[in-house]
């Protein structure tokens, strides 16, 4: 299956087919249509192996928010590489970017949130805060609440527990996966999931119901945190309805359950806000971030915790001898360097207010492509926003999932200049680079609309 005989032995195509196993990829389709090659990058733009230019119109995975040749986090990979290239953070080791980073980190954090535990990925990220919820569960004397909440649709990672939170098929199906301590709720996707006629006011409090439900039947004293990215991203740029928060919270305090706030997506300016727990109204016990942290030029991501937690968590640690949890690269100091650089840069730029500043511009053209027939929902909030395809104008039937109109749409885009995501609610998804500028946003935009009127044509005759 594997044999690259489309592409001459020695081509980059053929090397990448024969050894190179890809997340996220069908191996047949790879081998059959080989990989998208991609060395170069200039601002919002990259450029594949015949030198054709493409504006990032998802940041690579949502996270490259200083585009693709920021010579300032190249300076601090440098400088910091010279310096200390690699040490660790375990017993009671730290350096300098470590020490800046958490405090700098702590200094941007939602109210509340006082100390940082540095991982390498969201995934990690997101498994480390559940080891942490049950940890200081144990060490408050409540040992069975082990159960985490989180919704349908919902994107926490792939590791064993991130991808137990994740309540997507594709990241599930072959695994026997989630593990039983994974409970999933309804999905705040008001588009799809309310019943005809059922205000948004009318669908929250349904969600509540449910969530209410859930928690009766597993019983409050087994539930230990309920995690929610405040949009959710990957599965589907879902942005809540009004008061969903509002009313989430403080069910979850009644029931003594802690919110994690994945801001992986969300986190460093996403959404006009330094985090999206501030845009949507959380308070959360715990947030994990990456991605955007350090603009993804190197893998770095933190848990959040207040100190409550971080106190629960010491007092277990001292009756254990230590907190047994930890990555060699936790706190790596070359991706600390450039995260902490990030997070300067982000002040020094005022990149929340260029967020800001542009939102108006980027939702315009989100919902300019909402016009078009085959789209049934268009949403943006900040610099992130979909478009949803139906099978008939303005209901929101959809499409079969077998027919991937998505991914044929996202395949036309790209073949105009312009790489997007396709998303499993059959959409698509944008989340620019944060640098983006409104001649860019335009461009990316002109270049979408021109193939429009032929994604129209297509999801009529698939329908
Ligand atoms: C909200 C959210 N959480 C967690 C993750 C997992 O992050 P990673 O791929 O770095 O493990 C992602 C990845 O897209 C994400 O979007």
């Amino acid at each position: 299956m594997n044999k690259p005989e489309r592409f001459s032995p020695n081509s980059q195509e053929a090397k990448d087919i024969a050894y190179h196993l890809h997340p996220y990829t069908n191996p047949a389709q790879l081998a059959e249509q080989g990989p998208m090659i991609l060395n170069k990058g200039k601002g919002v733009y990259v450029y594949d192996s015949e030198g054709r230019d493409y504006i990032e119109g998802m940041a690579g995975l949502w996270c490259a928010s200083f585009g693709f040749s920021e010579k300032e986090l190249v300076k601090a990979a440098t400088q910091q590489m010279e310096e200390l290239p690699y040490y660790h953070s375990f017993t009671a080791k730290t350096h300098n970017p470590a020490i800046n980073l958490a405090e700098k980190l702590i200094s941007v954090a939602p109210e509340g949130l006082e100390k940082v535990f540095f991982c390498n990925s969201g995934s990690e990220a997101n498994d480390t805060a559940i080891k942490m919820v049950w940890y200081y569960h144990a060490a408050i004397g409540k040992p069975e609440k082990r159960k985490i909440i989180s919704r349908k649709g919902g994107y926490h990672g792939v590791t064993l527990a991130a991808s137990s939170l994740t309540g997507l098929a594709y990241v599930q199906q072959g695994f026997s996966l989630p593990l039983d301590f994974a409970k999933h709720t309804t999905s705040p996707n008001y588009f799809q999931e309310s019943h005809d006629g059922e205000s948004e006011a009318d669908f929250v409090k349904r969600c509540m119901n449910d969530l209410e439900d859930m928690i009766a039947e597993e019983g409050a004293d087994t539930i230990g945190a309920f995690i929610a990215e405040p949009l959710m991203g990957a599965g589907g740029v879902i942005i809540p309805p009004e008061g969903y928060y509002d009313a989430l919270q403080p069910i979850l305090k009644k029931h003594d359950i802690l919110l994690i706030s994945d801001e992986v997506i969300c986190g460093f300016g996403r959404t006009g806000n330094m985090w999206g727990s501030t845009t949507f109204g959380l308070k959360p016990d715990i947030l994990t971030c990456a991605k955007a942290l350090s603009a993804a030029y190197l893998p770095i991501s933190g848990v959040l915790v207040t100190d409550q937690i971080a106190d629960g968590m010491a007092i277990q640690a001292e009756k254990l001898g230590q907190f047994g949890h930890g990555y060699t690269y936790s706190a790596h100091p070359v991706p600390a360097a450039v995260a902490l650089r990030t997070l300067e840069l982000m002040e020094e730029r005022n990149i929340i207010e260029h967020v800001r500043s542009l939102a108006p511009l980027f939702a315009e053209r989100v919902a300019r492509l909402g016009e078009y027939a085959s789209v049934g929902h268009s949403r943006s909030i900040g610099l992130i926003g979909a478009i949803e395809f139906v099978a008939k104008p303005d209901t929101r039937i959809k499409l079969d999932p077998k027919l991937k109109t998505a991914a044929r749409v996202m395949k036309m885009i790209q073949d105009a200049g312009v790489i997007v995501r396709a998303l499993p609610i059959d959409g698509i998804a944008f989340c620019p680079p944060l640098i983006i500028t409104a001649d860019e946003i335009n461009i990316m935009f002109d270049r979408i609309e021109s193939v429009m009127p032929e994604v129209d044509k297509l999801v009529a005759s698939l329908a």
